[in-house]
């Protein structure tokens, strides 16, 4: 089967989180499926450096005002189609945002265009890749579906997967017209209390939805997690399916890992020890005894991390030490700088982006805490369980659907591979500490818990097949 896959970010080419994680491991996960996935995704400027000799297959004159040039490249083992586009794609900051943290002013444009794009090749304009589904991700591919409604083109099935439905897309009505769309396009798809929204205009067009874990799609149905959005997901329960995001089980392997200090395997723990003082040394720790609690994510509301300021000194107290590699809100990165400065050689943050970094730390830690107010599916709670680094996370969307929390019943069944807590609150997070704590000083337990975490299945494998019969059942159902 042919896929079209629409995505805004992609690893190993450009990467803000998770979506970048699972848009390059699907297609991989999928080709042993038999399905033959394209990836459509913007030409930015890390993305046109990396890969080599791209092949020019199309010119469009006129998407949206604009000229794009679509290129076809391989690139370790995903097959691309990019766009180039400098007016819209070539520039300094990030994927989004500028050099000061600001949206991009024509993000709208950036990624209308993108979802043009995508319903073109859909609809036939590459002689070579006919699709025979799209598969689009968040509010950046969500417009796909919404041209492809109205095209004049045979549609192909279409799935939108929720990576995060906190960034919804969300634009001034007065770009409308500006969108290539039929005036009756407004009311059917787009608007959403008089502005425009490109995610409730995907999640009404496309044939089918998902999310990245059966308790998140759940979740999304309430007003307490839907963010505005509730109503209309619930309109379309039928079409909604939760599947968990899976780890690539190559990238992610503790005994074959070229980032990492030492490589173990679950019947040779003690040799995390090499990756334990690479922390210590990057950290500048003040000793290496008691556990390592770490942290490696974005630095926001969603994560719950405001509440570790208020939690730091259970740690220190029990004589433990907290490794940060993060950045984001403003106010968080200060409040855990502070902490850091008043806990020096105990607690210690590293400021922003490091893939490399990222490996040791789960590697050399003992515990990593993933506090969330709300999780879609998280991946590092994954690639902690991998490289037997106990997870502490909160009892919310894909943390809950993927860590067993170390209850009595499960100790007495020797199935615990971390810790859950609820609610997401200072107290709650503080008793979640102490008990995992308690969990650790059983030198015997917390092993037999590292193992069984290293043990459990968070590869693609049974995920890349739930999406591989989704997508036949998606195919064979027709429209
Ligand atoms: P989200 O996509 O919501 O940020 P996920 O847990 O799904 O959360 O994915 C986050 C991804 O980004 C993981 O691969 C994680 O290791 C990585 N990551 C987050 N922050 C950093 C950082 N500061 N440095 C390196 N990797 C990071
Ligand atoms: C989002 C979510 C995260 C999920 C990732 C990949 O960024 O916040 O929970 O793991 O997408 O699906």
């Amino acid at each position: 089967m042919k896929v079209l896959s629409v995505a805004s970010e992609l690893y190993p080419l450009i990467k803000t989180g998770g979506l970048a994680d699972v848009a390059g491991a699907l297609p991989i996960a999928l080709a042993a499926h038999g399905v033959e996935t394209k990836t459509l995704i913007p030409g930015y400027p890390a993305v046109m450096k990396a890969v080599k000799k791209p092949k020019k297959v199309h010119e469009f004159e006129d998407i949206l005002d604009e000229r794009v040039i679509l290129l076809e490249v391989k690139h370790e083992g995903l097959d691309l189609l990019i766009l180039d586009c400098p007016p819209l794609y070539e520039r300094s900051g990030g994927p989004y945002l500028d050099t000061q943290g600001r949206d991009y002013p024509d993000n709208w444009k950036r990624f209308a265009v993108l979802s043009k794009v995508g319903a073109e090749i859909a609809a036939g304009v590459l002689p070579s890749f006919k699709p025979e589904l799209v598969h689009v991700h968040d509010w950046q591919g969500a417009l796909v579906p919404v041209y492809m409604r109205y095209a004049e083109a045979p549609e192909v099935p279409s799935l939108l997967t929720i990576h995060n439905i906190a960034f919804q897309g969300q634009f001034g009505a007065t770009l409308f017209p500006y969108l290539g769309l039929p005036g009756h396009a407004w009311h059917e798809a787009l608007e959403y209390y008089g502005t425009i929204s490109y995610l409730k205009s995907g999640l009404v067009t496309a044939h089918a939805l998902s999310t990245v874990s059966p308790s998140y799609a759940e979740e999304i149905l309430t007003p307490e997690f839907g963010m505005g959005l509730d109503g209309v997901i619930a309109s379309r329960a039928a079409d909604l399916y939760g599947i968990v995001n899976g780890i690539d089980a190559e990238i992610w392997d503790p005994s074959a890992d070229p980032l990492l200090a030492s490589k173990y395997s679950g019947t040779a723990l003690k040799k995390r020890a090499g990756n334990r003082a690479a922390m210590v040394e990057r950290f500048a720790f003040d000793g290496d005894d008691g556990p390592i609690f770490c942290v490696i994510s974005r630095l926001t509301w969603q994560k719950g991390l405001d509440l570790l300021p208020d939690v730091i000194d259970e740690i220190v107290n029990a004589g433990g030490r907290l490794a940060i590699l993060g950045s984001g809100e403003s106010g968080i990165e200060a409040a855990l700088q502070n902490a850091a400065a008043h806990h020096r050689g105990r607690v210690s943050m590293v400021l922003g982006y490091d893939e490399g970094l990222s490996h040791v730390m789960q590697a050399g830690s003992d515990i990593i805490l993933v506090p969330s107010r709300f999780e879609p599916c998280g991946l590092t709670q994954l690639y902690a369980l991998r490289y037997g680094c106990v997870p502490l996370v909160a009892r919310t969307g894909g943390l809950a659907d993927t860590i067993i929390d170390a209850n009595e019943a499960a100790l007495a069944a020797g199935v615990a591979t971390g810790v859950q807590f609820a609610p997401v609150t200072v107290d709650a997070l503080r008793r979640a500490i102490r008990r995992t704590l308690r969990l650790y000083s059983d030198h015997r337990l917390w092993s037999q818990m590292q193992k069984q975490g290293m043990k459990s299945e968070v590869s693609w494998n049974r995920s890349g097949a739930t999406y591989a019969d989704l997508y036949q059942r998606l195919v064979s159902k027709g429209l």
